[in-house]
């Protein structure tokens, strides 16, 4: 790697942010620099870093410059600091301060809250890559295995774009919060991720794409929501993050909907009426729907957490300050200042689910959560369309919100997947029809074996429609180098 203070950085990082003209700044950055690549060898894509990688780096943010695809090896890939333009005369659009100029310093007195939504959501980027980082080893096809590492080295990004803001904004504390985000690992038991599902394994493919639809739209939601800042560098960051975002929640959704797709075929062809036959089903060497529908509950449970406590009031002091907004913020029709407005709350109440109108300021990490579900279920919905299409009467569904969960109004019960209450005999003799168990982790590691040859794909997956960057089908997405 470069030896630390010739880079040039205008060549290796692609910025709009004039880092030359920013001594300090590109300072800070030259000496994180190294420990990022020491972490990316260490901890990113197991394999592979020899490997030519079809990818798109991002050089600009107009629509033609974030999109370059070329073959690149990924250490070598470029990070680039990149934000969207600043909009013209932006003010806050939320909270007390709504109307006042958006800030382009921190203000002091919203310093702590600002580092810790900027840490957290930090953590979040290299976590994931740790996540997926034994997966390059039994990819289904060239064309997954360079999705995976595009989402990978766009990660990578997200982690250089927080830690932009922290040496940007935040001195001292700023950068050693960056040397944090290369020291925690997820899973660690002493130095864990800071999020309960980034501690999480990402074992098998379908996992990956489970955790790429459920888990990186929660980032997507949390994106929007901090796109929405008075803290204008941190809304301009968002906002050109949740382009590249748009892309892995492609590869989650496309991903489960053509594993879904070769299922059905599959069944099909072997004239298996009934889904839930699994044996049947699984002699065909595919994954069947109710296994399917097992990951689902998994990923969607473990995903609500992270949008934290129904009521709370860090919550309310964020959008209260102009710091992090809702979901759409800019496109609601209210007030936006949310002062006497109630919402109502789902919650557990002497053994019943109840509705309860709360103030609104304090319920909206509920808000975020439902606008969340709502976008999941769209997906939702066209997988649904192709086991209808294929004449199957069985529908995958979201679990109902109480299921499973750690955080929350919720975290004290156990109930199925269709919200009924269980007691926890009958959440232990039970969890094994609700959440993929032994035999199921058994049964898709079995048919976790790589296929490396162009334009072929594992029996489990249908291929995609079309490729990326409009490549035809036998396009070879990944040069492999042992
Ligand atoms: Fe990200
Ligand atoms: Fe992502």
């Amino acid at each position: 790697m470069p030896d630390g203070m010739n880079i040039n950085y205008d060549g290796l990082i692609p910025n709009n942010v004039d880092l030359n003209a920013d001594l300090r700044v590109r300072k800070a950055l030259e000496t994180w620099h190294p420990g990022y690549i020491d972490w990316w060898k260490d901890m990113g894509p197991e394999g592979f870093q020899e490997s030519l990688v079809y990818l798109r780096t991002a050089i600009g943010v107009d629509p033609k410059g974030w999109a370059k695809f070329d073959y690149v090896k990924m250490p070598e890939y470029k990070w680039g600091i990149l934000l969207a333009p600043a909009v013209e005369g932006r003010t806050i659009p939320f909270g007390k301060h709504k109307g006042e100029p958006a800030w382009q310093e921190v203000p002091g007195e919203y310093r702590a809250m600002l580092r810790r939504l900027i840490t957290v959501q930090g953590d979040t980027e290299p976590a994931s890559v740790e996540q997926q980082r034994h997966l390059g080893a039994t990819a289904p096809s060239l064309y997954d295995l360079r999705n995976l590492f595009q989402v990978n080295v766009e990660e990578g990004r997200h982690l250089w774009a927080m830690v932009y803001l922290l040496h940007k904004y935040f001195g001292n504390d700023g950068r050693e919060e960056a040397e944090e985000l290369l020291a925690r690992r997820s899973g660690h038991k002493d130095t864990p991720r800071m999020l309960g599902a980034f501690n999480e394994a990402t074992p098998d493919w379908l996992s990956f794409f489970m955790f790429t639809f459920f888990t990186d739209r929660d980032g997507k939601m949390q994106l929007e929501a901090l796109a929405q800042s008075g803290f204008d560098p941190l809304s301009r960051t968002c906002r050109f993050m949740l382009t590249e975002e748009a892309h892995h929640m492609f590869v989650g959704d496309s991903g489960v909907q053509r594993v879904v797709e070769r299922t059905v075929e599959a069944m099909k062809a072997a004239g298996i009426t009934d889904p839930n036959d699994i044996a049947a089903v699984r002699a065909l060497g595919v994954i069947d729907l109710p296994t399917i529908q097992k990951k689902m509950n998994l990923h969607f449970s473990l995903t609500l957490d992270l949008f934290g406590n129904e009521i709370s009031t860090n919550a309310a002091n964020a959008f209260n300050a102009g710091i992090k907004g809702r979901y759409r913020e800019d496109k609601l029709e209210d007030d936006h200042s949310l002062i006497d407005a109630t919402y109502p709350v789902l919650r557990y109440v002497d053994g019943k689910f109840v509705e309860e109108p709360v103030p609104a300021l304090s319920a909206l990490n509920l808000r975020l959560r439902n606008d969340y579900v709502q976008d999941c279920n769209s997906g939702v919905t066209r997988w649904n369309r192709v086991i209808e299409k294929a004449g199957y009467d069985f529908r995958l569904a979201l679990p109902h919100v109480a299921f499973n969960r750690a955080i929350g109004e919720f975290s004290s019960i156990h109930t199925d997947i269709a919200g009924n209450v269980l007691s926890d005999a009958e959440w232990q003799a039970r969890k094994g029809e609700f959440l993929p168990d032994d035999a199921d982790a058994q049964y898709i590691t079995s048919l976790m074996v790589p296929v490396t040859e162009n334009g072929k794909y594992a029996g489990w997956i249908a291929a995609p429609k079309v490729g990326i960057d409009n490549k035809p089908g036998d396009f070879e997405y990944v040069q492999i180098v042992q």
